[in-house]
């Protein structure tokens, strides 16, 4: 259509006419009734068309342009812009690969770790069922912050056998697991500060993920196998002004770096000077343990956000998890998760109250520690003599591939001889840093799966990293 001919009946819109000027502008450019490149009229001459004033023009051309549905040049006037290819469809975690059945001569897919069965299920729905017996009429209703009460308490109960500073069930957030923890902190903090999130160099996805659902930009800062360089941080925080950052002190996805007490002090006191937000991640921490180091959130409590969940130690399906807020940001942490999920369910938090209350939850956890413990020492007597990372109770081990290898040959080497595993470059904060990355990949100890057959794709892998690029099978 040309531009002359279209006449929008502005009544058609409701709200002030500006807004209906732009919303008819955004319908016009989508359906293709104005095409891309077509120059829209002068203000005043639109205005006069419409029985507008120019006032409600301009700020009409504004909104769109703010949209992207019309493009301004200085001199030249208004045009309606091409349509902004959209953006790919992000790719769905690893974890859709578990719905997909597993053939016995398949490959052992080592990407994803897998707890061991302890008895969860049933033990879990034992309680689910005692508690479905008790349900009242609180269930018709949603839930006021306060009705969590107990279950923070129980879980305050729990973690205090580590040092976490000063903390109070006040203190506490309950959310559906880590990462929505991470998430939540992300949006409390990035309110009020610029849009970018410091991470390890090498770091679990989901940060980066949620980093993206934040429209914020991740920064990456170098690491030793203690995680996180201090003074990286000081020159990535100085240069880039960005004002988060997300640590991994005990055990670091996928590095398995774990931070002496020295390390944690160097980055708190970088943390203080410049006034920087910080998320502790713990999730991969084996439960609450009085002999780990003291948690940054002891020694930084008032900038500290803990988090950590369920899913390591327990049963990952529960999709619970416990955000531990600076003091006196509490209140504002359950209302930001009210915001964004309106409370866990009253049965999840009941069934979490049980679990500890119980002892359940303290066993199933000593139980899985155990068993990963198993895999993880019969892992380590294969790797003998290679650079092979990892952490009590944590089923992954990091294996530095000896020169020449290359992570992305070693991961198709092992996938043609029916192993999959996962190189560095799936944990890459900043892609664009790949070239320096250590060429090394993440092996996942599956804990449900036969201990023979784990046992020999871990021999076979370690023979492959030990015969080199050029050698072994094609
Ligand atoms: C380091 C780290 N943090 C957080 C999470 C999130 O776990 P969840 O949301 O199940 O608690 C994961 C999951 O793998 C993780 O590896």
């Amino acid at each position: 259509m040309r531009i002359e001919d279209w006449q929008p009946d502005l009544t058609l819109h409701e709200g002030p006419k500006f807004r209906a000027l732009a919303n008819a502008l955004r319908q016009a450019a989508r359906s293709g009734e104005l095409t891309p490149g077509t120059r829209l009229p002068p203000m005043r001459d639109l205005a006069w068309r419409l029985k507008v004033t120019t006032g409600t023009v301009a700020r009409a051309y504004q909104l769109a342009a703010t949209e992207g549905v019309i493009e301004s040049h200085v001199g030249r006037g208004s045009f309606i812009a091409a349509p902004k290819p959209r953006r790919p469809l992000p790719e769905p975690l690893l974890y859709e690969s578990l719905d997909r059945p597993v053939n016995a001569d398949g490959p052992i897919d080592l990407r994803i770790p897998q707890l061991p069965d302890c008895d969860q299920a049933r033990i879990i729905g034992q309680h689910l069922s005692d508690i479905g017996s008790e349900l009242g009429a609180d269930i018709l209703d949603y839930t006021p912050l306060s009705r969590d009460l107990h279950c923070r308490e129980s879980l305050l109960h729990w973690m205090s056998v580590r040092p976490l500073g000063d903390v109070t069930a006040q203190d506490l957030v309950l959310t559906h697991g880590g990462q929505n923890a991470i998430m939540l902190v992300m949006a409390l903090c990035l309110a009020d500060q610029p849009a970018k999130v410091m991470t390890e160099a090498l770091t679990y996805p989901g940060i980066t993920h949620a980093a993206r659902l934040m429209r914020a930009e991740t920064l990456s800062v170098a690491m030793d196998d203690q995680g996180m360089l201090p003074e990286d941080l000081d020159r990535v925080a100085r240069e880039s002004g960005a004002r988060l950052v997300c640590l991994t002190p005990s055990a670091q996805n996928p590095t398995m770096a774990g931070m002496g007490p020295e390390r944690r002090d160097e980055l708190m006191r970088i943390a203080r000077r410049h006034d920087l937000q910080v998320i502790e991640d713990e999730c991969y921490a084996t439960g609450p343990d009085p002999d780990a180091p003291p948690s940054l959130r002891a020694l930084a409590p008032e900038r500290v956000w803990y988090v950590t969940s369920l899913s390591k130690i327990i049963a990952a399906g529960l999709r619970f998890g416990i955000l531990l807020c600076p003091p006196g940001m509490g209140q504002a942490g359950r209302i930001g998760a009210q915001h964004s999920h309106m409370g866990l369910s009253l049965p999840i938090t009941g069934l979490v109250t049980r679990l500890i209350g119980s002892g359940d939850a303290r066993r199933i956890a000593a139980d899985v520690h155990k068993r990963v413990e198993e895999r993880r020492h019969l892992a380590l007597t294969h790797l003998q003599g290679l650079t092979a990372a990892s952490r009590p109770g944590v089923p992954m081990i990091w294996l530095q591939l000896p020169a020449p290898w290359r992570s992305e040959d070693f991961v198709i080497r092992a996938a043609a001889s029916g192993i999959i595993v996962r190189p560095v470059t799936d944990f890459l904060s900043e892609p664009e840093t790949g070239q320096n990355a250590p060429q090394g990949v993440r092996i996942a100890l599956n804990c449900r799966l036969e201990l023979s057959k784990l046992s020999s794709a871990i021999e076979t892998l370690a023979e492959l990293a030990r015969s080199g690029p050029t050698n072994g099978p094609d």
